[in-house]
């Protein structure tokens, strides 16, 4: 395995990029961040189908070996489409791998799951949390506020900290032990989570990502530093200064438009 394409609606998949990155630095990546459709999370789920096709096809010109969705949304509601529809390809869907990585932290069985809403009313965790354990209880919220908050670099102000305690207070009142962060776009929002839950698990789609590489796939690291491309279908504002920030290394940005995306270029 040399190279994996990876993709989400914006800013949050580079959460995962940055532990594959960690674990497996040889790999070279191809980012795509569906920046000018984000975001996924409110969209309808034929819509989120169509936007997860369309990013495939575009990996998939980078003759990448493996294409993860680094997208909690897309995970929940495409997958399986992506999976029949380019059989060929391998994918990494982010439920399984976070609900395997909470059910191994869970001490007590009382999980939280965060997410967009699109992923909370699919079910799709708490379905896969069931299916390899009975016996465990799952408390869902859905959060939407955190992901512009964490598009617009707003991810450690206070008003993240206000928005953050609203939301997840009806779940610690469960006795949640561990804390799904079923978005890739809440890892950024790590300090104020723990801040607020110190004593629970969070698990972040990136750990558990990563996790599931190594027990599923056979991926030799070698000695070379693996290359990243990140490409956005819309240069936002502040991308390049949060993804930066979070990869702790530059990036070139490239702006591909839906023309090129679908190969209609002239
Ligand atoms: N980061 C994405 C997820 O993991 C989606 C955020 C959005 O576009 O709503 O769910």
């Amino acid at each position: 395995m040399k190279k994996i394409g990876v993709f989400d609606s914006g800013v949050g998949g580079l959460t995962v990029v940055k532990e594959i990155r960690k674990h497996f630095p040889h790999l070279d990546i191809v980012y795509l961040g569906d920046t000018a459709r984000l975001p996924y999370g409110d969209k309808s789920e034929s819509t989120i189908i169509d936007y997860s096709l369309s990013n495939t096809k575009f990996l998939l010109n980078f003759d990448v070996d493996l294409i993860v969705v680094a997208c909690n949304t897309s995970s929940a509601i495409a997958l399986e489409t992506l999976e029949k529809k380019f059989c060929k390809t391998p994918f990494v869907g982010m439920i399984k791998a976070g609900a395997t990585l909470a059910l191994k932290k869970t001490k007590f069985k009382k999980i939280g799951l965060i997410g967009t809403r699109a992923t909370i009313m699919s079910g799709a965790y708490k379905k896969e949390l069931l299916r390899m354990n009975k016996d465990v209880e799952v408390f869902e919220k859905a959060t939407p506020l955190f992901v512009p908050l964490v598009e617009e670099g707003f991810a450690e102000d206070e008003v993240s900290f206000i928005v953050a305690k609203k939301y997840l207070s009806p779940l610690l009142e469960k006795k949640i032990d561990t804390l799904i962060l079923g978005c890739t776009h809440y890892p950024l929002l790590m300090p104020t989570i723990k801040a607020i839950a110190p004593d629970v698990s969070l698990i972040s789609s990136g750990r558990a990502t990563v996790e599931f590489l190594k027990e599923n796939l056979d991926i030799k690291a070698n000695n070379k530093k693996g290359s990243l491309e990140v490409f956005v279908t819309d240069i936002t504002t502040h991308f390049k200064e949060v993804a930066e920030k979070l990869l702790q290394e530059k990036i070139n940005l490239e702006h591909i438009s839906y023309e090129r995306m679908n190969g209609n270029e002239n």
